[in-house]
């Protein structure tokens, strides 16, 4: 098995709050992510996909093919956006970044499959100190 990655950037705005919390309890619970006038970070977006090199073009995945996937259903949704407001498949949930992750996941794993490819995982790096990593609901 081949495991190859895609890297991507993207830049967004959010807020980690509970309605029902006070700000100060937002800000003990979230820390500074509660800021209630919104602030952003600099995403870092690993995409992982695995399978057998193709006998034909030796890749496992085009990774052109792979990088417009994301472009469509990840970054145009999610870049310059605000993550509480505007992103279609984070409506209703906690902007965290594990969160965000399950949701990039659920948003390019069919599309993946559609390709005859296998997602593997999600990286997110909200900083370069705080990383998520999901393999799918298993
Ligand atoms: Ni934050």
């Amino acid at each position: 098995m081949v495991y190859i990655t895609r890297k991507e950037h993207f830049n967004s705005a959010h807020r980690l709050f509970r309605p029902e919390y006070s700000d100060e309890e937002n800000l003990r619970v979230f820390g500074k992510c509660s800021n209630p006038l919104w602030h952003g970070h600099n995403y870092v977006l690993m995409v992982t996909v695995k399978g057998e090199p193709d006998p034909e073009t030796g890749f496992v995945m085009d990774l052109k093919v792979l990088s417009r996937l994301i472009d469509d259903n990840v970054l145009q949704k999610l870049d310059h956006k605000n993550i509480n407001l505007e992103v279609d498949f984070m409506m209703g949930k906690l902007a965290s970044t594990e969160n965000l992750a399950i949701g990039i996941w659920d948003a390019l794993e069919p599309k993946v499959k559609l390709q005859g490819s296998c997602l593997h995982s999600i990286r997110l790096e909200e900083t370069e100190n705080n990383i998520v990593e999901y393999f799918g609901n298993k």
